[in-house]
């Protein structure tokens, strides 16, 4: 059951010109991902956690091969990642990732025909397909909008369509960029048993967030990133208790609420002071 699945060894990514931009504009990092080295078990449920702009959806790009790293090595199931064009084809069929942006991920005419897409490049029969696609719908509870276009849900609803077009490919290793972003509560709630019940089967969840309650009750490690590197990865339990790291890496505001207190928020909203009891 804990066999490595994925590996990194000191990858290092730099986005086109991002050499060029931060010699000009020195706030930009040179590599969006920094001699980065973790790797993720059979059967892993790991949180990627990280501020804004510190690597997390480069990282989950580099873990299907979508973006290659320039220094460093990646090893999928224990061998070199085979960069050739059915070596790529064969590692996104194992490796699913849902993007942060749904409408990257959403391009067919039908919400059938788009979580369809995936099985049948797999080469799958019409019938396993059909079964597959069924099933995805029914897990994201979208199965009564198979036949109408994605382009007209709402954002929450295309990123659940976008959810059953991975689930549909049945992968080993699902890479999820900030999956909770923008669901209702009972969306988030399908959501996180659909990805204790496949990781309870034996597949491997990477999923990026900015829910420290995610990360601290569903994942059993955590990836800190902070501006490309790697800070910390270990059990989530005591990277969740290292209030210290939580600060330093801009998971955690520096003096909750007490820094922006009630008496603030009266004065920012114009609202009088509200006691418990909602009497002024
Ligand atoms: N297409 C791109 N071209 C150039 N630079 C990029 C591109 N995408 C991301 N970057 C840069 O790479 C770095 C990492 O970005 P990335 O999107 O991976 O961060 P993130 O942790 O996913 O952020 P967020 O929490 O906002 O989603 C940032 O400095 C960003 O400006
Ligand atoms: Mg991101």
């Amino acid at each position: 059951m804990d066999s490595e699945l994925l590996s990194f060894r000191d990858v290092s990514y730099a986005y086109p010109g991002g050499a060029r931009l931060s010699a000009r504009f020195p706030a930009l990092r040179g590599h969006a991902i920094d001699s980065v080295t973790f790797s993720v078990a059979t059967g892993s449920a790991v949180a990627i956690l990280g501020a804004n702009g510190s690597g997390k959806s480069t990282l989950l790009q580099l873990c299907n091969g979508l973006l290659d790293p320039d220094s460093g090595a990646i090893s999928w199931q224990g061998s070199p990642m085979d960069r050739s064009r059915s070596g790529l084809t064969r590692v996104r069929s194992q490796v699913g990732l849902l993007f942060q942006d749904p409408d990257d991920q959403l391009f067919a005419g039908t919400l059938f025909q788009d979580v369809a897409l995936g099985p049948l490049n797999q080469g799958l029969s019409r019938s396993e397909v059909r079964e597959r696609v069924q099933d995805a719908l029914e897990k994201t509870g979208l199965s009564e909008y198979a036949d109408l276009p994605p382009h007209v849900f709402s954002h929450g609803m295309r990123k659940r369509a976008a959810l059953a077009g991975v689930l549909a490919m049945r992968p080993k290793l699902l890479l999820l960029d900030e999956p909770t972003a923008g669901l209702d509560p009972e969306s988030e709630e399908r959501l996180l048993e659909i990805m204790t019940d496949l990781v309870d089967r034996g597949v491997s969840i990477l999923v990026s967030t900015h829910d420290l309650d995610l990360a601290r009750m569903w994942a059993r490690d955590t990836v800190i990133l902070d501006r490309g590197r790697l800070a910390a990865f270990g059990p989530s339990e005591q990277m969740m208790s290292n209030a210290e790291l939580l600060e330093a890496t801009g998971l955690r505001r520096r003096a909750c609420r007490s820094s922006f207190g009630e008496d603030r928020m009266a004065a920012a909203t114009g609202f009088g002071r509200v006691s418990r009891m909602g009497k002024p």
